[in-house]
């Protein structure tokens, strides 16, 4: 049977990941594999309520870090670790590196208080006691606040966080550095400055280097 395969998409609003993170789906299955494309907050029917009211209604940082939190958790017991047992290729468009990067870099709220909730909610079943679910990879579409900000304009309503100031993302952006800083090992870092194809190559290119892609 193939390997579970748990890669995440990363980036600010506006970043330009969601037509990539289709494609790739459509690479994995062309190589044969079964693909769940999902996304956080989200992927669950639970998870998608609290999805809108995250990006919908006020609420002071702590509730919004366990909102996302408890999002993921569903969404890891029902639909991530059953795929990956299943040996499925899980593509999802976002996850906890976002919460550290928007919550706790755009909100300045407590890393540590995150670490901690990181430590709850991916903890597992199919994993030895101790050990974290984590992605195998992450790719990280890093684009300058101002070229983000220039695609999202001309694009929809803007939600809570997509409606913040410039500042902020470069806190965000400062957020995603870190965590990338702190495992080098699985983010693949993608110039998402460059012309879509280039950036698509890139993508391929890190997907490729870990043999999972012809
Ligand atoms: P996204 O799916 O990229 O939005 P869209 O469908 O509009 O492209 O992300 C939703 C928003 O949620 C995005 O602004 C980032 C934010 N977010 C957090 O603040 N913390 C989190 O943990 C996650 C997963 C997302």
């Amino acid at each position: 049977m193939n390997q579970g395969l748990f890669v995440t998409f990363e980036g600010i609003d506006g970043a330009g990941k969601s037509s990539h993170v289709d494609a790739l789906a459509q690479a994995f299955r062309a190589a044969g594999r079964t693909v769940v494309l999902t996304r956080e907050p989200g992927g669950t029917p639970l998870a998608e309520q609290l999805r809108s009211l995250a990006l919908n209604t006020p609420m002071d940082p702590l509730t919004e870090a366990l909102v996302m939190f408890a999002a993921r958790r569903d969404h890891l017991v029902q639909v991530i670790e059953p795929a990956l047992a299943r040996g499925e290729v899980v593509l999802c468009d976002r996850f906890t590196d976002a919460t550290f990067a928007y919550q706790g870099g755009g909100r300045g709220f407590d890393l540590e208080v995150l670490g901690q909730l990181e430590r709850w909610v991916q903890s597992v079943e199919a994993l030895p006691a101790g050990q974290l679910r984590q992605p195998h990879l992450t790719v990280w579409f890093d684009v300058p606040v101002d070229v983000a900000a220039g695609r999202l304009a001309a694009a929809r309503v803007p939600d809570r966080f997509e409606s913040q100031p410039r500042e902020f993302f470069r806190r965000v952006v400062a957020g995603y550095a870190q965590r990338a800083a702190a495992d080098p090992q699985r983010f693949a870092r993608i110039d998402g400055a460059q012309p879509r194809e280039a950036v698509w190559q890139q993508v391929l290119q890190a997907v490729r280097g870990q043999g999972w892609l012809p």
